[in-house]
């Protein structure tokens, strides 16, 4: 069986001012693991993203410093868009890419999702990809239908050769910001969905190195289950990443899994 390293992301989203970032960074200084064995990160809004680079290097932390979107042009006339160029110079990870709310609220399309995905890949940052059942519960047609669709039109254009690069964030939409995550019986079951989405567009050997997390009201107490799961390699974690002792708590989890 292919080894994945685990991988648990905080998702800040609009959330936190300067001096809670440069808190929280210093509450974590010595409580993360090697990254080796667990690759932990944040996304946080664009504005705090060089500090942090340079923050996360000064106090030595392992973490990963991730935006929570990124334009797909390296440079030119985009107002108001970031440059994944730009990103990769400061010392950026890699980006979320097509998380559900960009997607309701902000338009953005399956298309648009692979531009992003091409650009950060050749800029070496990471691409998180969000890929959600646009539905308001669960419906068992979907988790077939949704990832196979999304991942199909998203990642049709991505060189196979860096495809194992790519990580997929499996979050329902319904399950996100919700009382409750979905039971493992489902998580492992879209896990499994998208796996073999990518085994068809890629190849078997690429799709079993591509890392997939589970997003979607992750807290402390169901953390350890949701990273029991086979085809789960990680978290991305919204509300309950906010706390350090939270996270940490989460990030331990992975660490012993
Ligand atoms: P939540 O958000 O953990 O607060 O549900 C997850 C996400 O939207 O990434």
């Amino acid at each position: 069986m292919t080894k994945r390293t685990p991988i648990i992301i905080g998702n800040w989203k609009t959330n936190k001012k300067a001096h809670e970032v440069n808190q929280f960074l210093e509450e974590v200084q010595g409580k993360l693991p090697d990254a080796r064995d667990v690759q932990v990160g944040i996304a946080a809004q664009d504005i705090f993203l060089h500090e942090m680079v340079k923050d996360a290097n000064s106090l030595e932390l392992p973490l990963g410093i991730f935006a929570e979107n990124v334009y797909w042009a390296d440079e030119g006339s985009y107002t108001g868009e970031t440059s994944p160029a730009a990103l990769a110079d400061i010392g950026v990870s890699g980006s979320i890419i097509g998380h559900y709310e960009r997607r309701k609220l902000f338009k953005e399309t399956n298309g648009s999702v692979g531009l992003k995905v091409s650009a950060s890949l050749r800029n070496g940052l990471t691409p998180i990809v969000a890929i959600a059942e646009d539905t308001t519960r669960y419906n068992p047609d979907d988790v077939e239908m949704a990832p196979l669709t999304e991942i199909a039109v998203a990642l049709a254009g991505v060189d196979k050769a860096v495809a194992d690069r790519i990580v997929i964030a499996y979050e329902p939409a319904w399950a996100i910001g919700a009382a409750e995550a979905p039971s493992l019986e489902v998580i492992e079951h879209a896990a499994r969905v998208i796996r073999n989405s990518l085994a068809i567009l890629f190849s078997q050997d690429v799709a079993d190195k591509i890392r997939i997390q589970y997003g979607g009201s992750v807290t402390p107490e169901n953390a350890k289950g949701i990273l029991g799961l086979e085809d789960i390699d990680g978290l991305l974690i919204g509300r309950a990443s906010l706390e350090p002792a939270a996270f940490l708590n989460m990030v331990q989890d992975a660490l012993e899994g």
